[in-house]
């Protein structure tokens, strides 16, 4: 089994990106330590970050094809905005946790509308760089439930 985590539009630039809202972990070291995580329990991993909604919405039809369990989304600001990735993600009906540093509901008034929380598990926000963390433990505990 596969699990894919898509990155939103300017989590390239965590670390360096309003640090007191994001925090100072990049994203290279972010994905290192789910892909330690997600291998050490038996899963392919593979993370993708892009800037283009065409190639996230390309990268989720894909992944109806290529035995994808489960995605962990950081839609970033395409969560408050993208009808076209939130289609994606019905239509391959593969389950999903909406993953946030910040915590949207604190934040500016745009920011509290989502297009993806309804069809989500569940959302994990506010939490840093560990939002991303306890997504994946959550991920772990449903795809291998403790017999
Ligand atoms: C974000 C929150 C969004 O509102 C914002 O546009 C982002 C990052 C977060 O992880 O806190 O880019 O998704």
């Amino acid at each position: 089994d596969r699990l894919l985590v898509l990155h939103g539009p300017n989590l390239n630039l965590l670390g360096s990106r309003e640090p007191e809202i994001y925090g100072r972990d990049t994203l290279a070291a972010i994905d290192a330590g789910l892909r330690a995580r997600a291998e050490a329990a038996g899963m392919a991993f593979e993370s993708l970050q892009s800037n283009a909604e065409h190639v996230l919405v390309d990268r989720v039809q894909a992944a109806a094809r290529d035995g994808t369990a489960f995605i962990l989304l950081n839609p970033a600001a395409f969560t408050h905005t993208s009808v076209a990735l939130r289609d994606a993600l019905a239509a391959v009906a593969i389950p999903f946790i909406e993953v946030h540093l910040s915590n949207p509901h604190a934040r500016e008034p745009f920011r509290r509308q989502s297009f993806f929380s309804d069809l989500a598990i569940g959302v994990i926000a506010g939490f840093g760089a560990a939002s991303y963390s306890l997504a994946l433990d959550a991920a772990l505990a449903r795809l291998a439930p403790a017999s």
